[in-house]
């Protein structure tokens, strides 16, 4: 994975984004000499660095990337927010270099649902995998308080009617069915406030574990636990990127 500088920016303001410190820490640390940019000692701070350059502190070359990328397995009972005055939230489970850099969480899961959470410092690209209009699928894993059969298939297919929309179309596949349970799969393209929990409200079941699987192409790492994380692979940035360009659907 490359390190060195992904975006032209002046030196200080790197090393703020890296979370070295505030502005007048880094230009402290930049002062005293410890850092080289391509292998050379700087100690000015308003340096323009441009893409390709490394930088280096006390010796150690920095990951110098801005733009970044994370996939995140929330654990049940933590916030999808970037920040909250009580409880803890899903920047809080990621070093603080994430929050520095401007990490955003690309939509929200619901405290009580666990499962992939994308973060990203790419507003254009978390809006395009946002819009209901680009039917960019999620896929959920849902555990429910009774029975489901094909007539709840039927219902999800035909687009459920809640008190203030109709949801869009959604595939619900039956994995196991018995009178005090039922676990199944539902793929939706819109994220509406706790829209997979009221659409099996609809029809009459109460949701009492949900886990979302996948984002578009993106699946969750089966390798992480819940509240670890880990960076996109170059290809499941492009896989993304390529699943949102072009024009919105109606
Ligand atoms: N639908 C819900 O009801 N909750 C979530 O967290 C995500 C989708």
């Amino acid at each position: 994975m490359p390190m060195n500088v992904d975006a032209p920016m002046r030196l200080d303001r790197l090393l703020c984004l890296l979370a070295l410190g505030s502005r007048s820490q880094v230009r402290n640390i930049v002062k005293g000499g410890r850092i080289a940019v391509n292998g050379q000692t700087e100690k000015n701070a308003d340096r323009r660095l441009n893409p390709g350059d490394s930088v280096a502190l006390s010796g150690q070359t920095l990951d110098a990337r801005t733009v970044r990328h994370v996939m995140l397995y929330k654990p049940c009972g933590v916030l999808t927010a970037a920040m909250d005055k009580k409880q803890k939230t899903v920047l809080d489970l990621l070093p603080p270099l994430y929050k520095a850099c401007g990490c955003m969480p690309v939509g929200r899961l619901d405290k009580d649902t666990e499962g992939l959470l994308l973060l990203s410092t790419d507003g254009e690209m978390a809006h395009r995998l946002l819009s209901p209009k680009r039917h960019v699928e999620k896929c959920y894993r849902a555990e429910v308080d009774g029975p489901l059969n094909p007539a709840d298939v039927a219902a999800f297919a035909q687009g459920l009617t809640l008190s203030d929309f109709t949801a869009q179309p959604a595939r619900l596949e039956i994995l196991s069915s018995c009178a005090e349970k039922a676990v199944a799969l539902v793929w939706v393209h819109e994220g509406k406030y706790h829209q997979v929990r009221r659409m099996f409200a609809a029809r009459g079941r109460t949701v009492t574990a949900l886990k979302r699987l996948s984002i578009g192409p993106l699946a969750l790492d089966e390798s992480l636990q819940p509240g670890e994380y880990r960076e996109l692979e170059p290809r499941e940035v492009e896989m993304l990127l390529s699943a949102v360009s072009g024009e919105e659907n109606p």
